[in-house]
């Protein structure tokens, strides 16, 4: 690649060849250069049992190759084929509630149906063999947004195979799963089952009666999914050794472990649709734990709606500028190709509502494709400058898919204390006060970063607690909170005064804790400063830590909330209490400050910066303004402007980029 790649999802297969005609001419007059092709296409390509049919496929490919066109060439196995349903049964999922489905919908798949399986991986095989070859096919692109849940009996027998190679023994599957409880020592592989409405969950998904076995199948589903996307890659693989592969993620996603599929993915890959249109710090997030699956190498941004989406029930349009500034803080935070979904609207299904580069009426008129026209000739004035850059961050934020299930699934303290609430409002105080900073799982090394914050670090596993040690010891600072060291990978809770395994670190103890309903509120004071704190008030009782803010209210008024350990040469802090925004951005920001990792505008509310290392050792400089007014800048950063605008002043959604080195 030379420059950003640019483009998206191409359904011509949805068009008769005419329509390709003014596709490709507009493509052109937009400086699209990448088109991602066939993501539900086996319908087409496999339209009976033993027929496959490439003619379609061949002149898209064959089309877009003439054009000049990259191409991130998909598998199509995202929804199987009606046929399919129909003469095999078992493909179809059996969701929470037992209800065994019928053909419909899309990602529709049960992972553990070995027709699904022989069959997605048939296709896969044929695709490369067909087009591996055909150097306009830069990428892989396997399924599509990997997820959901299947319940069925298939799906059982995977578990049950999953489970013995992980415990090996009966024995050890009780002893981890705390089976004595509720009389419910297995004595027979054949006796478990998935854990859903009609056995272990009352209440929804998230109320189990044994969170060890809802766990392992969370943990099942996700590595039977990795297993659908690994069969289709080592097909791909067997005619076409080089080409990257990828599926496309959905950012903070829940059901799938982003960390356990991460080595099997060449580059990293997702799809940003915000709930809400402003969420930039959330998306920021994102970016940075898409980034932070392959040891910080560029991901693409592989979808984003240059409008609006549909699927919502109520979908707002992108503001004029908007996409612009998210397409380049896709950039800031190391997207290496900006993409949409999806090239040309649908004219009929459910996406026919959904933005688009090219409207039904095909016009290179509209605001919408003159937005992403500009932004193309944009990427390409910049060129190759930022590609293959890295983020030079000295903070991470660690994300524990494990810790998300248990926190969720566990009966108590409170249902209302989530994970992602949490890490969001950690993030977001580091996100505002400008830190670049990597979101990593928690295996990868710490070695590099001063700072670490683990928000409700609710599972410790492994070696851990002594790298979290480690960091601080040599002089940096390891934050955490409420809810923090709690449970041992199986779930089972440690056998020593809570928080476990970082007591030692953070030099306090937690013997109590209050759950209160939202509208409860307790201040915390620290120095002069009183902030709200909600839902969640532990009592942290100080081992060697000093204290650094104290509840105010109720029969533990005067009890520590907020406390720092000494430990090394470097900080343990802990907060104990659901703070509000001010209140978290507080911590925060004596954290980085010790640090000297405050960013240059972190008092500009709605300015966003992000630095990126070219391999030329160019320091790239990223300015951002989320508002829809214009900011000065209090300081303007000396260097080259790599973006047309006044170097002092950001206009609303404003962006520039700066070279820092010049
Ligand atoms: C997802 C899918 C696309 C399309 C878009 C619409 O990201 O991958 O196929 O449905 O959503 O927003
Ligand atoms: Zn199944």
């Amino acid at each position: 690649m030379v420059k950003i790649g640019y483009g998206g999802d191409y359904n011509a297969e949805q068009w008769p060849a005419p329509v390709w005609d003014q596709d490709h001419k507009l493509f052109g007059e937009a400086h699209i250069d990448t088109l991602t092709v066939g993501v539900f296409t086996w319908g087409l390509t496999q339209p009976g049992p033993d027929v496959y049919d490439f003619t379609v496929l061949d002149r898209i490919v064959e089309r877009a190759a003439a054009e000049g066109r990259r191409i991130c060439l998909a598998t199509g196995t995202g929804a199987h084929p009606a046929w399919l349903a129909k003469r095999h049964p078992e493909v179809t999922r059996t969701d929470f509630e037992g209800r065994k489905h019928r053909y419909g919908q899309r990602h529709n798949s049960c992972p553990s149906s070995p027709v699904f399986r022989r069959l997605s991986t048939e296709m896969a095989r044929r695709l490369a063999q067909r087009y591996g070859g055909n150097p306009a096919v830069i990428a892989w692109h396997v399924g599509n947004e990997y997820g959901g849940a299947c319940y069925c009996d298939l799906c059982a027998d995977g578990f049950r195979g999953w489970l013995r190679r992980r415990y090996g023994t009966l024995e050890a599957l009780n002893a981890a799963w705390y089976t004595t409880f509720w009389s419910h020592t297995f004595t027979g592989w054949d006796q478990i089952e998935p854990p859903s409405a009609l056995t272990e969950h009352w209440r929804g998904p998230d109320h189990t009666a044994f969170p060890g076995i809802t766990l392992d199948y969370l943990r099942f589903m996700s590595d039977a999914m990795l297993a659908n996307y690994r069969d289709e890659k080592a097909a791909i693989r067997e005619s076409d050794p080089h080409t990257p592969v990828t599926t496309n993620f959905m950012g903070l996603y829940r059901p799938i472990d982003y960390h356990r599929w991460a080595p099997h993915l060449d580059f990293a890959s997702w799809d940003n649709y915000p709930p809400d249109d402003r969420s930039p710090a959330r998306m920021a997030l994102a970016h940075d734990l898409i980034r932070g699956l392959k040891d910080g190498q560029p991901f693409w941004l592989m979808e984003q709606t240059p409008s609006v989406t549909a699927c919502r029930d109520v979908n707002p349009l992108k503001r004029p500028g908007v996409m612009r500034l998210w397409s380049w803080q896709a950039v800031a935070h190391g997207a290496d190709a900006v993409l949409f979904f999806q090239m040309r609207a649908g004219r009929g299904a459910s996406e026919k509502y959904h933005g688009a580069v090219i409207g039904h009426a095909g016009r290179a008129d509209t605001r919408v494709f003159r937005e992403v026209a500009a932004l193309g000739a944009e990427l390409s004035a910049l060129g190759g400058v930022t590609l293959g850059a890295r983020t030079p961050a000295r903070v991470a934020l660690l994300f524990d898919w494990d810790s998300w299930w248990a926190l969720e699934i566990s009966d108590g303290p409170s249902r209302l204390v989530r994970y992602l609430d949490v890490v969001t409002a950690y993030h977001r105080a580091l996100w505002t006060l400008g830190a670049d900073l990597d979101v990593i799982g928690v295996t990868a090394p710490l070695d590099d970063y001063d700072v670490v914050v683990a928000p409700a670090l609710h599972m410790v596993k492994g070696d851990l607690a002594d790298r979290l040690s480690a960091v601080a010891f040599r002089g940096g600072s390891v934050l955490t909170t409420f809810l923090s060291g709690r449970v041992d990978e199986n779930d089972n809770a440690f056998l020593t005064d809570v928080p476990g395994p970082l007591g030692t670190l953070l030099g306090i103890r937690v013997d109590e804790w209050d759950a209160r309903e939202p509208v409860y509120v307790n201040r915390v004071r620290v120095g002069d400063a009183t902030f709200q704190s909600r839902l969640l008030f532990e009592l942290v009782l100080p081992q060697g830590a000093e204290v650094v803010g104290r509840y105010e209210e109720d029969w533990y008024a005067g009890t520590a909330a907020i406390t720092r350990n000494d430990f090394g040469a470097g900080h343990g802090w802990y907060v104990g209490a659901g703070l509000d925004c001010a209140g978290v951005t507080w911590v925060v920001r004596q954290v980085l400050r010790r640090h000297g990792l405050l960013g240059p505008y972190p008092d500009l509310g709605e300015v966003e910066t992000a630095v990126r290392v070219a391999p030329d050792g160019s320091r790239l400089l990223f300015i951002l303004n989320h508002g829809s007014s214009p900011v000065d800048l209090p300081v303007v950063p000396a260097g080259e402007g790599l973006l047309p605008g006044d170097p002092r002043t950001l206009e609303p959604y404003g962006v520039r980029i700066v070279n820092m080195i010049a």
